[in-house]
């Protein structure tokens, strides 16, 4: 297996928290391993494990131009003796994003996309139906999600040595919120939505959840879409830097940490109360 780190919470500064009084803790999930870090590495162990114990040769799964998953799960294979493939949703002709730069020169076999076929393999089915062209091949869905990956998230939960009344990370496919939402069943979990049009998101984990309540998805901090960002958000990125000394990718943290100001601001986390934002690191995606 991989070195990883083990992660500690640290206490943040920032305005809106102080006028408030509140306390904000960071888990620094970034800092678990300088390619495999924040949730990747939470989610991809298990299936890797898995994988191996059912003497899978060959790792398969999606991501996009700037997938932070097919990043981690390309660096995680090569270090432990996997051959790994990737569907892509991009075009053959264009430049290489420095995500699939890394990702090819760490040996995974790059297959160029449609976005109407890249939509199809979304259904697992579709998978079983091209399963037969890669022998002895272990498949990981979109971003991970899975029961495994959900299993491996919950031991953030159990790392932390202290109750937060409230929780907040940034969302893609649930698996991460689903974790920790499971594994702290007394604090209100946030997920972020870093992508626009996230309404479906909460009947879909719905299953994995139930019965707890104590989760809710944020639809409203996406900042007109995935990989969109604004003055704000930017803005509230470098202050962030300025004063913690801690980087924030735009794509899932700085939401994350928009919709935490606003909750403040807006009385839903209210004084005294401790808060966690979970950092899921996804800091390769700036170049
Ligand atoms: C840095 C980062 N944070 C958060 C997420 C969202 O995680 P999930 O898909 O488990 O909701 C992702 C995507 O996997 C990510 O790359």
């Amino acid at each position: 297996m991989l070195k990883i780190n083990s992660s500690h919470c640290q206490k943040v500064q920032m305005p809106f928290l102080t006028q408030s009084n509140i306390e904000l803790d960071i888990k620094r999930d970034d800092l678990i391993h300088p390619v495999v870090s924040g949730n990747k590495w939470r989610k991809l162990k298990y299936l890797l494990l898995d994988a191996q114990e059912k003497c899978c040769k060959n790792l398969v799964s999606m991501g996009g131009n700037w997938s932070n998953h097919l990043h981690a799960l390309a660096f995680a294979g090569k270090e432990l003796g996997f051959k790994t493939t990737a569907f892509v949703r991009a075009h053959e002709n264009q430049r290489l994003t420095p995500t699939l730069e890394d990702c090819r020169s760490w040996g995974m076999d790059l297959i160029f996309t449609s976005r109407v076929d890249y939509a199809q393999l979304r259904q697992s089915f579709q998978w079983n139906y091209f399963s037969e062209q890669f022998p002895n091949s272990y498949w990981i869905s979109e971003g991970g999600f899975s029961e495994l990956a959900i299993m491996g998230i919950e031991e953030i939960g159990r790392e932390l040595d202290r109750h937060y009344d409230h929780i907040f990370l940034g969302t893609g496919s649930g698996a991460t919120l689903v974790g920790v939402a499971k594994a702290c069943p007394q604090s209100k979990v946030t997920g972020v939505a870093a992508f626009s049009g996230a309404d479906y998101l909460p009947g879909q984990l719905e299953p994995y959840l139930k019965p707890q309540s104590n989760w809710h998805i944020d639809t409203e901090h996406h900042c007109g879409g995935f990989a969109k960002s604004n003055s704000e958000l930017e803005s509230l990125i470098d202050e962030f830097h300025q004063l913690n000394q801690i980087e924030l990718d735009a794509v899932y943290n700085g939401k994350c940490l928009l919709a935490i100001k606003d909750a403040v601001e807006h009385g839903k986390v209210k004084q005294g109360d401790k808060v966690l934002m979970i950092h899921t690191g996804g800091l390769q995606g700036m170049r």
